[in-house]
């Protein structure tokens, strides 16, 4: 349940339950006043709680024998008949009053209730502080004048009852009220306090750098909501952090590997200058040795450099892509026209198979060669065959085009495969190929900035390939 659904519900029961219990209060004062029989403002004329048979009898008396009623012996003879000792009867005609006891003597006409009044008034009157019960039945004398029977009872006085019930009950009603409060409020806090304790346990262990942990809500409201948010924000504050740090080692890694391939060539560079410088290189055609080798390493580091910063611009995605609409086998087959006079010079035999495919692709010429251009003289670096064989096809493979680039050299091992993509990774820890490792991490950037995925496959001795998707053109669906 929701929080302001909760406060709704427990401030109304904040004011309904006073409302209750007073309505209680109310209705216990109305049954002991008038004996829950009092209907409309008129008496209840049904059957009475007491005394019924001698009231039966003064009822009777008073339409076939009236001049009995004025006879206090008969009236007293009546009340030792009953039960109940405490019993007064008392007859009125007109103003006048019949009693049948010296203890009721003094109830003057005007204290009892009006003719007219027929029934039962359990508050009735008080007389020398005591509360007595009234029945009265009203009934006309011969003469004309008006004439009620009283029948007086304290015995079973409800405010006696009332004396000892009312404190009991009023105290005991407000316990109740309390108790309801107290509860209220303790569920109503719990429930509220619980998940803030949560919340600022939880964003103490945040302060401290602490975010391996996870908080969940307990309850669907909108502290529970919040909760949960609160969790969410800490796993991306985690995954950021975890990301930074990534980063942050990458970029140290980088920095090494750098400052190291970049060390080597300056090295021997030096080497070979002091040789010419020392006189070391006394010949000429010694001299024009060194020179060579200075020429190779410089070139050597000018394409690393090179490398080095295309693959940080298309890190940092500060390399500008020019898309154009592309017909994928047309362009495939003319760069590959364009190489393969080079590569039969080398000794490499080119397999085409660019399928049927119509399809438009969305890319950056120069870019995509370059990405086939780096998997295609990896193939020539590393073969380790007489004749390099390298393998070009197209697939159709629905909303995208699969390039498949295999060789028959020696192939990548199996836990390798996914590693070559990495920076600076070599599968040759002594680095004799002479690379930089940035081909193919330069490669799967580029294929990525296309929406595409790269990947290489590769069983022992069988060669490598290198696979990699690029997103058909959609315009030529709209055409
Ligand atoms: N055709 C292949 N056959 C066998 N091994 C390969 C092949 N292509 C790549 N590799 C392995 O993957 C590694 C990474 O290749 P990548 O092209 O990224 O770097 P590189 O060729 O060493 O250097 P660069 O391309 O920057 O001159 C290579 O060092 C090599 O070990
Ligand atoms: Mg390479």
């Amino acid at each position: 349940m929701s929080i302001r659904k909760r406060l709704f519900l427990s401030n109304a029961a904040m004011i309904l339950m006073p409302i209750g219990v007073i309505i209680i209060i109310l209705f216990l004062i109305n049954v002991v006043i008038n004996g829950g029989h009092e209907v409309n403002g008129n008496r209840w004329h049904g059957p009475e709680p007491q005394n019924t048979e001698l009231m039966n009898d003064l009822t009777k008396t008073a339409s076939l024998e009236q001049e009995k009623l004025l006879d206090t012996q008969y009236l007293k003879s009546l009340v030792e008949k009953s039960s109940d000792g405490n019993l007064k009867i008392v007859i009125r005609k007109g103003n006048e009053l019949i009693q049948t006891t010296e203890h009721v003597q003094d109830i003057s006409s005007k204290e009892l209730p009006n003719f007219g009044n027929e029934g039962y008034d359990p508050a009735g009157i008080r007389l020398r502080e005591e509360h007595y019960s009234v029945r009265q039945h009203d009934f006309y004398f011969n003469d004309g004048t008006k004439g009620s029977i009283f029948v007086l009872n304290n015995s079973a006085s409800f405010v006696t009852f009332a004396r000892t019930f009312f404190p009991i009950l009023f105290i005991s009603l407000l316990l109740l009220l309390i108790l309801t409060n107290v509860l209220l409020s303790y569920f109503m806090s719990r429930s509220i306090l619980r998940p803030v304790n949560q919340l600022a346990a939880a964003a103490q262990k945040i302060k401290t750098g602490y975010l391996d942990f996870s908080i969940k809500p307990k309850r669907k409201d909108e502290l529970g909501k919040l909760v949960q948010s609160f969790d969410d924000m800490r796993s991306q504050l985690k995954e950021s952090l975890e990301l930074r740090d990534r980063y942050e080692n990458n970029r140290k890694e980088l920095i090494a590997n750098i400052s190291h391939d970049l060390k080597t060539p300056i090295t021997s560079i030096l080497g070979y200058v002091e040789g010419i410088q020392d006189g070391v290189a006394n010949t000429l055609t010694k001299q024009e040795r060194y020179l060579d080798t200075i020429h190779g390493k410089a070139t050597y580091m000018n394409r690393l450099i090179e490398e080095l910063a295309l693959y940080s611009k298309l890190d940092v995605k500060k390399l500008p892509f020019h898309f154009d609409k592309v017909n994928i086998k047309a362009f495939v087959r003319d760069y590959l026209e364009e190489i393969e006079d080079e590569l039969n010079e080398k000794g490499i035999q080119l397999a085409i198979d660019t399928g049927d495919t119509q399809a438009n692709v969305l890319l950056d010429r120069d870019k995509i060669i370059r990405v086939m251009e780096n998997i295609i003289y990896n193939s020539v670096k590393y073969t380790d065959k007489d004749t390099c064989i390298i393998n070009v096809s197209l697939v159709d493979k629905g909303n995208f085009i699969e390039m498949v680039l295999t060789d028959n050299g020696p192939g990548v091992s199996e836990e390798n495969l996914s590693t070559i993509f990495t920076r600076f990774y070599q599968t040759d820890p002594s680095r004799k190929s002479g690379g930089s490792g940035l081909g193919l991490a330069i490669a799967a950037q580029i294929v990525e900035a296309h929406g595409g995925t790269i990947w290489a496959e590769s069983k022992p001795n069988k060669g490598l390939s290198i696979h990699f998707t690029l997103k058909k053109y959609e315009g030529d669906n709209h055409e």
